[in-house]
Parts: C-alpha cells; structure tokens; sequence
C-alpha cells in the first residue's frame, strides 16, 4: 500500500522555543498555517517476518539521500512504541518540497507533519484504527511533534494551538488543536518572506532551544508566551488587527533577545533585517495600513497582511523592500487549509 500527503509549513504568531521531556514544550504557541510552502511525501508499505530492524529506503527530490535516510530511520525508531508494526515494516519513503532547499524556508514542519500523516494512514489501514478524523489527526499531530516540535501545528487549517495553558480549553503538550473562533480576516492573510540570506542558519532551532535551560529569562518569557497566547487568540476573535500586530511583533523580537542573551550569545538577525523592520514600521505610520512582521530563528522578515491590501503592500515591497533582500528574493505565501491526502 502507499499514501501520499501534502503538509505545509507554519509560521509562529507566539513562538516555541525552549522544551523539556521528549519534546514538550515550554510554552503555548499559535501559528498560521501557510499554503505554498509544503512538502509532499509517499510512504509505501510492505509487510515482511518481524525481525526486530526498521527496513528502509528514502528519497528526497527523487535521489537517495543517505543523511536524511539516518535521520528518518532514528525518528522511526522513536516511535516504535506508537507503531509497533513498524518492526515489522518494510518502507520506502519518497518526499519533496514546494519550495527549493535552501531558500531560506525551514522544511522541518512540513517534512515531518508528512511523514506523520502517512504513518497514520498505514496504521489506519493496517489496523482498522483512527477512523475517526479528530483521532488521526490527532496522532498525526503528535507523531509530527515527535520529529519536530513546531511540525505538530501543520496539521490544522488556518491556526493551530500548541502547549497547556489554562486559558485555552483542551490545549496539551502533546499535540496541537485547531483554532476555530478567528475572524473571517485572518483566514486568507498573506505571508510574504522577505529573504534577507538563504544561508543555512549558524546555530540550530535544537541547540536554541537547548540554550534556554540556562537563559536567566527564561521563566518569565514562559509566562510572557502563555499571556499572549491568549491575548492573541482575543484579538484574532475580535477582528483586532493593531493588537494582533504588536503582539506578533513583540514575540518575534523576544525571540531574537532571548538569543541575544543566551550564553553562549549569537545573532540571527542581520543589518537588512533591522532594515526592513524599520521600513515596515515606517510604512506601517505613514499609511496605518495593518502590515507587521514576525521572523522565525533566522534573518528573514515575514511580511503579514490582510488580503484586501495586497495590491498596495506589493507596490512597497517592489519599491522599496526588496532591494534589501538577497537577490531581491521575496516568497509569496498565505494562510492555508492545512494537510491534504493526494493517494
Ligand atoms: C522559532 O520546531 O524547529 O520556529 O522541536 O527542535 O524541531 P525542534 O524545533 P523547531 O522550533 C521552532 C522554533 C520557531 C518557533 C515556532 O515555530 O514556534
């Protein structure tokens, strides 16, 4: 048998970043979740004597991909426990990506909410479980978690909760849910990624979020991430777009302070980064157009709008922000319905 699904990436409004135990998180997060950015991934099923091993055989982009395969092959190991027939499995794994490697776009969240999904619906088949779509989606969820903490919000159209926290009903750090009660606005907003250096990041999301056990701020950012979670959600119920944006603002730069003062320090950020942060703002007084960032651990800036500025918004990313991005590189991206079975 074989199952084919497309998962998209996300983009963090309140952002992950330190964990303890096996990939909980240290506070609730909400991300969109985006549409041209995704990865498609088969996973093809063979059953074969229980012998205890893992068979496999991944391809990336059509090319065996030892580095990956070694990757792949630990994180099913991993979660032998939640597919005991992986033992006794032989599997073959084919992924791409939308967008080309090294652009600039993390393809961890959309990789391993594909892979998940896929697992799940050889489960589904194998065993006659996860008939009911909340439960696969559910542990397709947790599974994504499993390879990669940010992965388990991609499941999920529009915006996707992540972590406990006391103000939001069913939340868990096992597995994210969907956010249903935003305004009709937030559901077709656009994302466009300025692309200040497609370089590959110098220090990790992993070692980041290692390097938070000893942050001395660590607690209370915790407190500040669980605040705005619910902050966020309010204003994104109410249609509230300038809270929305200082919120999203606010939690993209903490997230660069809390490197800043990690130790050891680093810096992700770059000049033309800060660049155009100023020149969003800028804009963003001269017109009072609703146009803020958010930036993930790296240099990019991430552009969000609502729909119906999109032409003006264009014009200024044209006249005066992408000189400042590499190669003049800009990825046009929006919110999106979440993972989709092709086979
Ligand atoms: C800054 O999910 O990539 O994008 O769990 O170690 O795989 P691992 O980390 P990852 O961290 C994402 C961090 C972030 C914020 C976010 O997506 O919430």
């Amino acid at each position: 048998m074989n199952f084919t699904w497309r998962s998209p990436s996300n983009i963090a409004l309140v952002k992950y970043w330190g964990k303890h135990g096996n990939q909980l998180p240290n506070n609730s997060s909400i991300s969109f979740t985006l549409s041209q950015a995704f990865s498609e991934t088969t996973v093809m099923h063979e059953s074969k004597n229980e012998n205890g091993k893992i068979d496999l055989e991944f391809y990336f982009e059509g090319v065996k991909n030892e580095n990956f395969q070694k990757r792949i092959e630990k994180f099913l190991g991993a979660i032998v426990p939640h597919f005991p027939f992986l033992t006794s499995s032989f599997l073959k794994i084919e992924s791409s990506n939308s967008f080309p490697h090294s652009t600039g776009i993390a393809s961890s969240a959309s990789a391993m909410s594909a892979l998940a999904l896929g697992l799940c619906s050889i489960e589904k088949q194998l065993l006659g479980t996860l008939a009911n779509n909340d439960d696969f989606l559910k542990k397709a969820s947790i599974i994504s978690r499993l390879g990669s903490g940010s992965a388990c919000r991609s499941v999920y159209p529009h915006l996707a909760i992540w972590g406990e926290n006391k103000g939001v009903a069913l939340s868990s750090n096992e597995f994210a849910i969907p956010f249903l009660e935003a305004d009709e606005i937030f559901k077709t907003f656009h994302d466009s990624i300025l692309i200040v250096s497609s370089d590959e990041k110098t220090v990790s999301s992993t070692a980041g979020h290692e390097l938070m056990h000893t942050n001395i701020f660590a607690d209370i950012r915790y407190q500040q991430a669980n605040q705005n979670t619910i902050k966020i959600m309010d204003a994104m119920r109410a249609g509230d777009l300038a809270t929305f944006g200082l919120i999203a603002e606010e939690e993209a730069l903490t997230l660069h302070a809390l490197m800043m003062t990690s130790n050891p320090s680093y810096v992700l950020l770059q000049p033309n980064s800060l660049k155009l942060i100023e020149l969003i703002r800028t804009y963003r007084n001269d017109t009072k157009q609703p146009v803020y960032f958010t930036i993930d651990a790296g240099p990019n800036i991430h552009l969000l709008y609502p729909h119906e500025i999109e032409s003006d918004v264009q014009n200024l990313i044209k006249s005066e922000l992408s000189k400042y991005c590499e190669n003049a590189k800009v990825i046009e991206d929006k919110v999106g319905l979440g993972a989709t079975q092709i086979v």
